[in-house]
């Protein structure tokens, strides 16, 4: 994909462009644009540009060092810390190495560079907490290998990663082009889209308890983030199937469903690992409402049926998510960014 056109040959035409598969268009040439949408999440992203070392961390620090925590409390946010500080690692790496590559368009390809240095940048706020609070960083940068239901949601993820990196997979083939879609079901809607939310949601139920707020800010920016990575790779994945409508067979959708309801259930054991007595009026039965319910969501946007039925238990999540889109989280900045005018450079 890396070859330019001959010299001097004929103009692109909008209409050549293609998702996958395009044998047509140089993917060097951003204009025309075609694909409107990957150009407005690629603003969006960079309107939200911030970084972890400008959130004081003073008053959590001062909580983490007090009594006021309780243990179920504090396994609650290791848990959490733990499954973010790898989980962020693997959608970046996926996206580089698995997505990158066999998307032939790029519109899409801006974003997905710019989606990956947000993923960095996730990583850094989860090196930037566990500095912060003088975590044991062996105990959370090695969770996804020594706790088991962490461990089995990255397995299930890297499974999907694997696939796409086989040294003969093609999106050629309708059965390769299904497994890149399931790639991208697999880490869009379910990783950034399910497993994500629920983790949103345990650590800014602190945040809305005045508790751990530094970490609880981190996470508003980081869900602010994932908004948009979910309805990009929602776009994404919608544009594929439109332009290649032989890959959504029942038995496909059959075998997407049943990914999701695997995720779900390895996203309640996660729950019940994080909760087993239940904190701040959160509890492990709750969560399985949630991830239900975040499920169904999810199943809608990509064109399949609801399957579960379940009340949102947290309204307040769906409340925080259309406040952040509003919420001017520069006047708390302590850092302002050099405006191209204001560089100064050493002669
Ligand atoms: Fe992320
Ligand atoms: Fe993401």
């Amino acid at each position: 994909m890396m070859e330019l056109p001959a010299f001097g040959s004929r103009r692109i035409r909008v209409e050549d462009k293609r998702l996958i598969n395009c044998h047509e268009v140089d993917v060097n040439q951003l204009m025309p644009i075609k694909y409107a949408w990957a150009w407005e999440h690629y603003l969006n992203g960079c309107k939200n540009h911030w970084m972890p070392s400008e959130i004081p961390m003073a008053r959590d620090i001062e909580l983490w060092r007090s009594d006021k925590l309780t243990d179920d409390e504090r396994l609650v946010i290791l848990r959490n810390l733990g499954f973010f500080a790898t989980a962020e690692s693997l959608v970046g790496n996926n996206i580089v190495l698995a997505i990158f590559r066999h998307v032939t368009n790029p519109e899409c390809r801006q974003y997905l560079l710019r989606q990956a240095f947000e993923e960095a940048i996730h990583t850094h706020a989860f090196l930037y907490i566990v500095e912060s609070l003088g975590l044991d960083e062996g105990e959370v940068f090695n969770m996804y290998r020594e706790i088991p239901a962490v461990a089995r949601k990255d397995e299930f993820e890297m499974e999907l990663t694997r696939e796409v990196l086989r040294p003969d997979f093609t999106t050629a083939t309708v059965e390769g082009a299904q497994a890149f879609l399931k790639n991208l079901i697999g880490y869009y809607v379910i990783m950034e889209g399910i497993f994500f939310y629920s983790g949103f949601a345990m650590i800014l139920s602190f945040h809305r308890q005045n508790k751990m707020t530094g970490i609880g800010e981190q996470f508003q920016y980081i869900l602010r983030d994932e908004t948009i990575h979910l309805n990009f790779g929602i776009d994404l994945i919608n544009g594929i199937k439109a332009e290649n409508p032989e890959l959504w067979t029942p038995e496909f959708q059959r075998e997407v469903q049943q990914l999701i309801e695997e995720a779900v259930e390895l996203e309640v054991a996660y729950a019940y690992d994080c909760l087993p007595r239940g904190v701040l009026g959160l509890t492990a039965p709750m969560f399985r409402e949630y991830v239900q319910y975040i499920a169904d969501r999810r199943l809608e946007r990509i064109g399949l049926k609801a399957r579960y039925g379940s009340k949102n238990p947290f309204p307040w999540m769906s409340e925080t998510i259309d406040l952040l889109k509003e919420k001017n989280f520069f006047e708390t900045r302590v850092t302002e960014y050099q405006q191209a005018a204001a560089l100064s450079w050493d002669e």
